[in-house]
């Protein structure tokens, strides 16, 4: 019986120590087939109990017993120290007293929506109020009111995306003009700012951009307060000294009428592709109300005068950022507009 006892310490010994060795979890469990497993030592020894002589079965079979409960409570500890060391590894990768990342606060304002608000902000300044309109416009608003009649071929001028017969995207935000004198009588001090749509597409063109429409309408008012207001406007938005002409035009809507040219700031007035060889780059259109759209909206022309202007916000844009082609405000390519 000392030799059974003797060669179940053995094998006990001979476990704990591959228990012992073991630095995985695979390596425990290969420990646990190799003695513990239906084909395992320990096991194959219980069976052959029946081998010894019956007074011995007993004592052996409890010594056996003692022996794989003492082993699986080995494996066990084994598994959580294991675990343990897992963790700590775990642990050691991560710096716990590294500064955190600092949190991304989601984007910036479009450059677009930066320079709108800059030139509604000038405007505000000098004592106007917004107003808003529709961008599916009647046809009414947009053309008739402002003295442009069906077949005049002043439509040619804007081409005009058509929703029906009588109903447009709007081509301008002169559209607001008559909306807002229809509301109220003079004086009147606004600007509306929003999306107007052209067919229409090259480096200086898209066919949706921007414009912000001002509207002064009170008594004696002259083409010198255009100018006054325009020039300041200009010396405002720009930090640098900037090269600023009027030059006579036409619109339906204004009479008389000019255009306001800036010495473009791509190529300093050399001439370029943007300001197509000219040096200057249209901004905007203005001019002084024509009677006609004031008896429209009822307004007695001998009583009042007004100016107008319309500019063209992506222009002012790419002048004051140098961007040489209109069409990448629209791409929204990211790493453009993380420039701004
Ligand atoms: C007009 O739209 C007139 N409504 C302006 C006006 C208002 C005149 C009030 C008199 C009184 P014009 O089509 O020229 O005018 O456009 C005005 C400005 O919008 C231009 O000077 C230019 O800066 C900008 N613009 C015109 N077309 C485009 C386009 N396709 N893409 C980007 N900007 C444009
Ligand atoms: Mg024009």
């Amino acid at each position: 019986m000392e030799d059974v006892i003797k060669k179940l310490k053995k094998i006990e010994q001979e476990a704990i120590a591959a228990i012992k060795a073991s630095s995985s979890q695979g390596d425990l469990e290969g420990v646990k087939v190799k003695y513990l497993g239906r084909k395992g030592r320990l096991t194959a020894f219980l069976r052959e109990l029946k081998n010894i002589p019956s007074e011995e079965r007993p004592i052996v079979g409890k010594t056996a017993n003692e022996i794989k409960e003492h082993l699986k409570r080995q494996l066990e500890l084994k598994i959580q120290e294991l675990k343990q060391l897992e963790q700590n590894e775990n642990l050691a990768v991560i710096d716990i007293t590294l500064p955190g990342r600092r949190a991304y606060f989601g984007g910036t304002w479009h450059p677009i929506t930066q320079t709108l608000r800059e030139i509604c902000d000038v405007f505000l300044h000098m004592g106007f109020e917004i107003a808003e309109g529709p961008d599916v416009e009647l046809d009414y608003y947009n053309f008739e009111a402002l003295n442009i009649p069906p077949h005049h071929p002043a439509r040619d001028m804007q081409d005009t995306f058509y929703i029906s017969p009588k109903v447009v995207l709007r081509t301008h935000t002169s559209s607001i003009q008559s909306r807002i004198m229809e509301k109220q009588p003079p004086p009147i001090r606004v600007i509306a700012p929003g999306a107007v749509y052209r067919c229409d597409a090259d480096v200086s063109h898209t066919p949706m951009f921007h414009q912000v429409e001002g509207l002064l309408v009170d008594k004696d008012i002259s083409f010198a307060h255009l100018k006054g207001v325009l020039t300041a406007f200009m010396e405002a938005i720009f930090d640098k000294d900037i090269g600023v002409r009027f030059r006579p035009s036409f619109f339906p809507f204004t009479e008389p009428s000019a255009e306001m040219d800036i010495s473009c700031i791509i190529c300093g007035g050399k001439g370029c592709r943007v300001c197509k060889g000219t040096g200057w780059l249209e901004i905007l259109g203005c001019g002084m109300v024509d009677p006609a759209v004031f008896e429209k909206v009822g307004y007695d022309p001998e009583r009042w005068t007004g100016f107008a202007f319309g500019l063209g916000v992506e222009r002012i844009a790419m002048l004051k950022y140098g961007i040489n082609d209109i069409r990448l405000f629209f791409e929204n390519h990211l790493r453009f507009l993380k420039q701004f």
